[in-house]
């Protein structure tokens, strides 16, 4: 920070409210702008931390019509869920409201009329997809159509979701309106545009000079969109939700969701602070940094503050970490292939273990690439780190305490050069996480808390107060006395990441709370301070319960992969006549035996009508010989004899695979008479 600042608005991306929030969210935005805000309070910054859900866009308007309900349907049931699991997780708005809200309608109906009074939009005319049935224009998401490049049907005028190429609707095939079914005519509508191009140059200034201390993926995207040149976005689209643009000549028309959305900041910050809301938005000695995830760098960095700079009062950000994006499995998290962990669903699996999952994002964070989360890193994560270093020394302190010392904390009596040299260590641990932070730079600050214990563990095992007692009950009040105090310290380090585990340790050392700046201290705990019975700060996460999570997802993937399952081509076309060569006829099984040292080979005896023939098949997986005598079964009766495993096998079993790749034979469904050709 090069500039002292009195106090910060911090903003975590507004979520849309069509569905549960997942890891990823957390990973990427919530956890880290959490962290922050944390760390903020507990240094006694003044900080507000705003949120709220995104309600408006088509994705809502579509969610509503497949499952016959509003809208406003759909952003009650997810915004309570979406709010609800911040909540459980710790997640700790100031406020976190929705952009339906009333404050939030006005303040951005207010800010649209500003700009537009005060010249800053172009109006143009243009033609888009319209259709005539549902007399209704139709956003990108509302038209379909074959994809102009890998041809694949159901492409959205915005996206192919085969091929994932970006479309316009223009560039559909045979396009379609998603409402009524009928091919969309163009027609000419009005909207009102940000003139991005305008504001290049101060752009560009303010970013790529006065900013060059963002992350390197915020402002290499931000260079390129630059260096590509800036274009007018429209402000407006023709929907019935949204804000409805205020003007006379606008009806049908509603505000883009992404004009409204970073509003939503603002209004927020609003309804929970009425009078006092413009001091968080305007004052310059206010700092303003935005969470957010890679998706919506674009938006924060370029479109928001081009509007926030057209309207004359606001402050811009500071700053903007974005994340990349968390994986999930290898694969990327997706909401539509409910290739996700939900946070909710989390929270039934493990109860209690929202610190667990608040540690793991952000030891992996992706803070610089994509991270991948699986199953198994949690549990080691868990296992290896919080229980086995974390927990595992704050339970050795604690105990030794109540072992020796009836859980109060005992006085130094000496000071070795070993113990000066353990104090100093971990009274330096303060500036390096605090730089950490302050530079958002979360994986590296949570990995020095975990390190404080680390230090803890190994001044036990030197130090081997168990042995020591045998002789010497004053070096091990001492030794237990700097154990004690490393264990506050760590209450104070983790407060931030682990904010749940930090209350509970606080209860365990009787300590109601801690500021920051006391981090470093190694007179935390005065002598006589009673301690609670020690409990364990984590449990152990066992392997069937992981394996229930990696079952679910394979589960899952399964599932997709038969949705996604595309039949062979067709063979080239043949020829009436060449059909006619082909005799298919149905026999009875007479004898089947398994072909002896085959683990796949079947031998039948079938009555042909004329003969009895023997034929091989290739089935012995899936079917027990003596289960299909007496049925009947469909071959190919003229196809020429051949050896199998030294069987002539007369002819072939028809059969076809079902969706887990098992054979199953074809079978009329009634007894006919054998010899019956197949036509
Ligand atoms: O990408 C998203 O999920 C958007 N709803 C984020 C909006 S952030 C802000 F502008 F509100
Ligand atoms: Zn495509």
């Amino acid at each position: 920070m090069n500039k002292n600042f009195k106090r910060t608005t911090v903003t975590a991306a507004l979520p849309y409210a069509n569905g549960p929030v997942h890891l990823g969210h957390m990973a990427g935005v919530y956890v880290p702008a959490d962290i922050y805000v944390r760390y903020l309070r507990l240094k006694k910054r003044d900080v507000l931390f705003v949120g709220g859900s995104d309600e408006h866009g088509v994705p809502i308007t579509i969610r509503a019509k497949k499952e016959g309900i509003t809208p406003q349907d759909v952003v009650d049931r997810y915004h309570k869920l979406i709010k609800d699991s911040f909540k459980e997780f710790g997640i700790s708005f100031d406020i976190y409201s929705r952009t339906t809200s009333e404050t939030h309608k006005e303040v951005a109906s207010d800010f649209f009329k500003k700009l537009y009074e005060k010249g800053e939009f172009v109006e143009k005319t243009s033609e888009q997809y319209y259709d005539e049935e549902a007399k209704t224009f139709l956003a990108d998401r509302y038209i379909t159509g074959e994809c102009p490049h890998c041809h694949a049907e159901g492409a959205y005028g915005d996206q192919c979701e085969s091929c994932g190429t970006s479309l316009n609707p223009t560039d559909l095939i045979n396009p379609k309106s998603v409402i009524s079914g009928g091919k969309p005519s163009m027609k000419e509508t009005k909207h009102w545009y940000l003139p991005l191009d305008k504001h290049e140059e101060w752009l560009s200034k303010w970013i790529l000079e006065d900013h060059k201390e963002w992350r390197p993926n915020v402002y290499g995207q931000c260079k390129s969109w630059l260096d590509m040149g800036l274009q007018p976005r429209a402000v407006s689209r023709d929907l019935s939700w949204g804000i409805p643009v205020p003007l006379a000549d606008a009806e049908g028309k509603v505000l883009y969701v992404w004009f409204d959305a970073p509003i939503g900041y603002i209004s927020n910050t609003k309804e929970l602070l009425p009078d006092s809301w413009e001091t968080w938005w305007k004052d310059p000695e206010t700092r303003l940094v935005h969470f957010i995830g890679k998706d919506n760098i674009v938006f924060h960095c370029i479109v928001f503050p081009a509007m926030l700079k057209a309207e004359g009062s606001y402050i811009l950000p500071d700053n903007v970490p974005s994340n990349e994006f968390m994986n999930l499995e290898g694969d990327k998290i997706s909401t539509s292939r409910n290739w996700a962990v939900w946070l909710h669903e989390y929270l039934k699996d493990f109860p209690g273990k929202q610190d667990v999952l608040r540690y793991v994002l952000t030891a992996n964070a992706p803070e610089t690439k994509d991270n991948d989360f699986t199953w198994k890193d949690f549990q080691a994560h868990n296992n290896s780190e919080l229980v086995g270093i974390y927990g595992n020394f704050v339970n050795r302190a604690l105990v030794l305490t109540h072992k020796y010392f009836e859980g109060k904390v005992p006085a130094i009596a000496n000071l070795t050069d070993y113990d000066k040299e353990t104090l100093a260590e971990f009274s330096s641990i303060k500036e390096k996480i605090e730089g950490y932070l302050e530079d958002f730079k979360f994986r590296y600050a949570q990995r020095e808390a975990m390190n404080l214990a680390r230090i803890g563990n190994k001044y036990l095992a030197d130090t081997e107060p168990w042995k020591v007692a045998k002789t010497d009950m004053s070096r091990v009040a001492t030794i237990m006395n700097i154990s004690l105090q490393l264990v506050a310290n760590l209450a104070i380090a983790f407060e931030p990441f682990l904010p749940f585990s930090s209350k509970k340790l606080r209860a365990l050392i009787q300590v109601d709370s801690f500021e920051w700046d006391e981090l470093g201290s190694t007179s935390l705990l005065k002598e006589g301070h009673q301690l609670s019975k020690p409990e364990l700060l984590f449990d152990k996460i066992e392997d069937e319960e992981i394996e229930i999570q990696i079952e679910r997802l394979r589960k899952i993937k399964e599932e997709n992969d038969k949705m996604n399952h595309k039949a062979n081509p067709i063979k080239p076309n043949i020829e009436f006549d060449d059909f006619l060569k082909l005799d298919m006829r149905v026999g009875t099984v007479l004898e089947c035996v398994k072909v002896p040292k085959t683990d796949k080979l079947l031998q039948f005896k079938i009555e042909d009508g004329l003969n009895q023939r023997t034929i091989v098949s290739g089935i012995a997986e899936f079917y027990k010989p003596e289960d299909l005598v007496g049925k009947q079964v469909c071959f190919i009766a003229n196809l020429a004899p051949r050896k199998l495993r030294g069987v002539l096998s007369e002819g072939m079993i028809l059969s076809t695979e079902d969706s887990d790749g098992n054979l199953v034979l074809l079978q009329p469904k009634k007894e006919v008479t054998p010899g019956n050709e197949i036509k």
